[in-house]
Formats: structure tokens, C-alpha cells, sequence
């Protein structure tokens, strides 16, 4: 079945990117993806946010924008799957090609733009759905006159099937999006976000919010600040960056979009380190960009995660990647003689914190 599964990923990387994208979901649909081997280590459970996580690792959203694949995502050996972007509305997203990828760099670009159905599609599907934690990540229409109020309007429609909101401030492909993570704004649409939520009833699904990793460290106290105030759950780091720094494919790199993948590491964990430091490790964090390898995965954690996501690194490594990195988390506490990852969380923060890297001027 590996091997099997060994010659489907390099054809689905022999294809253009956004065809293979689109063959992978629909070889998950059809039923055609390895099992996760057997049920987690109990080890690897993460009790946060009321939530029951039997493994750390998810999938970030972008994979499965339009909610077609959670269960089998999960199936897959993932411990929660982050579905969307979602917007109201249905929406066609860029022109292709908006999906770039380089071998060589281990590193995707994609300018898509929100592509999606919409909410109500997703929402039918998700009604359908068994167990498992699956989060809805929810993001504003392009052409939206207020697009506070479509982050509203997202609440309200998908509370019945959201583990979790993950509120998308951070996409670089939709103009002026990442405006909301100004600290001003980003109070005003926290503040109508949390009304809503409120309003859903005892029980509602915890709230995080997503940013990009090109914010500058000195906004960042008074973003966290804001964030922390507003009685946010949790904060992913990071969405991908408009960042180009050392790159082997030079053509690749001129392509406008958000970079995600290998060259993205340092920048996300860096910036999670920040904000793990500056909401004093009190805040769980879920760490994203640039896991590719069960090394990476650990490295993530000590920055500062308590859960995890990855994306790029499944296009070049495989399906296989999650178990990796679910024996290497066994194996580092088993090691440590650690019953649960809490004792690595964010023991290295100070050290990515002080990471030097250069600024991005956006
Ligand atoms: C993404 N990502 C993303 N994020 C998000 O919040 N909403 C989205 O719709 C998308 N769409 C999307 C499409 C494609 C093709 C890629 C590669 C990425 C960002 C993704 O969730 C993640 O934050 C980054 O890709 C960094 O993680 P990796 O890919 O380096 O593991």
C-alpha cells in the first residue's frame, strides 16, 4: 500500500499543482488513502479548549476548503482537520495559474484567493459528518462592502458543526484582508465576533484567531494585547508569507502569492516563539508553516505550539509524514520519560524568539 501510495505521490507531483490538489481530494472522496496505522499513543492526547485531541498534528486549512474530506482526513491518522477558508458566499477566487510549486526549494506559492462554494455548501456536508474535530476556518468575501460582518455571519451559520473558528485575518490573496489585523480593527471585529458567539449559546466553539507571519515585531505586543483582551482561545501562527529570501528557483520565487513550506519555517516559528513570550505561554498556540519532517514537527513545539498543522510539507513528503511525526513525538517522551507533550512546549521560545531575520516591507 505504501509503495502504492509512494507512486501516487510522484504523479500527483508530476501534474500541475492545483489539478493535483484537486486529484487528491478526489481520491480521499473515492475512498483510495492509507489508514492510519492504529489507534494514537495515548501519549500524544491533548485535552485543550474543552476539545479532545487524540494526536497533535493536523491538517491546515486550504486542503480542504469546501469540507468535502474531514472524516477521511482523519482517517488518515490526522488528530483534527482545520477546514475552508470559508466565505459566505461562493466565490471563483484568482485567475490560474495561481498555484506554483518548487521542488527544490521544498515550497509552494499560491495566490488563490479564497476559491470555495461557500458556507451553506459546507455546512450541508459537515451536517453529515461523524465524530472528530474539525474546525471551520472562515475568511471574508473579496468584493464584501463589510466584511467584519461576513466573519459574523460565519459564526452564526457554522456554530452547529465547528469544533473550533479559526478566524482568517492573514490571507495575503484577498486585498486589504490583513488590514484586520490592525489593532484597532482587529478589537472592533473581535468584539462583534465574540457577540456572536456568545449569542449561539453556554457551549460555544472556542475561537482562534490566525496571523500572518510579516507582521512586524513591533506591533506584535499590541496585536497579542488585543487578542488576549477580547478572551480569544487560542492564536495559530502562522498563515503563509510575502517574504522571498534565499531561494534555488528564481522564477518560482517571482510569483506573486503567499510562500508556504520549507523557507517559511523559520519565519512562523520565530514569530509563534514572539507570541508565545508575549501572552506568557498562558494562551495554547497552534503551530504552523514549514513542518516537513518529524524534526521540524518537535522544533515546532518547543517554539511554543501545543498543536500543530501542516499543509506544504504532505504535497512533497506524503501521507506518510504523520505517522513520522507521531513516532518521533512517542519516541522524544518516551526519551524525556514524559507522560504528554506539555513539558516541550515552547522550552525553546526564547532561542526562535531572538532568531535574526530580515523584516518584510508589505
Ligand atoms: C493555504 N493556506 C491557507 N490558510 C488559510 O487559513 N486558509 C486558506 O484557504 C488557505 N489556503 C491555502 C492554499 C494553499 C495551496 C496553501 C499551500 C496554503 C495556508 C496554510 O493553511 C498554512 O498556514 C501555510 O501553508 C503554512 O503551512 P505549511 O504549508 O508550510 O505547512
Amino acid at each position: 500500500m505504501s509503495a502504492l501510495f509512494g507512486l501516487g505521490q510522484a504523479l500527483l507531483l508530476a501534474l500541475d499543482p492545483e489539478r493535483a490538489h484537486d486529484l487528491a481530494v478526489k481520491t480521499l472522496e473515492l475512498g483510495i488513502y492509507p489508514r492510519a496505522a492504529g489507534p494514537d499513543d495515548p501519549r500524544l492526547k491533548r485535552r485543550l479548549f474543552g476539545l479532545d485531541f487524540p494526536n497533535p498534528v493536523g491538517m491546515a486549512p486550504g486542503f480542504d476548503k469546501n469540507a468535502r474530506v474531514p472524516r477521511e482526513l482523519l482517517a488518515m491518522g490526522f488528530g483534527f482537520a482545520e477546514v475552508g477558508t470559508l466565505t459566505p458566499l461562493p466565490q471563483a477566487g484568482n485567475p490560474r495559474p495561481r498555484v506554483f510549486r518548487s521542488h527544490a526549494d521544498r515550497a509552494v506559492i499560491n495566490r488563490l484567493g479564497f476559491n470555495n462554494e461557500g458556507q451553506v455548501a459546507a455546512l450541508r456536508r459537515l451536517q453529515r459528518r461523524p465524530g472528530g474535530i474539525v474546525g471551520v476556518n472562515l475568511g471574508a468575501g473579496r468584493d464584501s462592502r463589510d466584511r467584519i460582518a461576513d466573519y459574523v455571519e460565519g459564526v452564526k451559520r457554522m456554530a452547529t458543526v465547528a469544533s473550533y473558528f479559526a478566524i482568517n485575518i492573514s490571507s495575503p490573496n484577498t486585498p486589504g484582508l490583513r488590514d484586520l489585523q490592525a489593532p484597532r480593527k482587529l478589537d472592533q471585529l473581535l468584539g462583534k465576533v465574540q457577540a456572536a458567539r456568545a449569542a449561539i449559546g453556554p457551549k460555544p466553539p472556542p475561537l482562534f484567531v490566525k496571523l500572518a507571519p510579516d507582521l512586524a515585531d513591533a506591533d506584535l505586543p499590541e496585536v497579542t494585547r488585543v487578542i488576549a483582551a477580547n478572551g480569544v482561545d487560542g492564536v495559530i501562527v502562522s498563515n503563509t508569507t510575502l517574504a522571498r529570501e534565499a531561494f534555488l528557483d528564481r522564477a518560482f520565487a517571482r510569483e506573486t502569492g503567499g510562500l508556504s513550506g520549507r523557507p517559511l519555517f523559520d519565519r512562523a516559528t520565530r514569530m509563534l516563539a514572539r507570541v508565545y513570550l508575549a501572552t506568557q505561554g498562558k494562551l495554547p498556540l497552534i503551530g504552523v508553516g514549514g513542518i516537513d519532517s518529524p524534526e521540524t514537527a518537535l522544533a515546532k513545539i518547543e517554539g511554543g505550539a501545543s498543536l500543530i498543522q501542516l499543509y506544504t510539507g504532505l504535497v512533497f513528503e506524503g501521507p506518510g509524514l504523520i505517522g513520522r511525526v507521531k513516532r518521533k513525538l512517542v519516541e522524544a517522551m518516551a526519551g524525556a520519560k514524559v507522560e504528554s507533550l506539555a513539558p516541550f512546549v515552547g522550552r525553546r521560545a526564547e532561542e526562535w524568539a531572538e532568531k535574526k531575520l530580515p523584516e518584510v516591507v508589505v
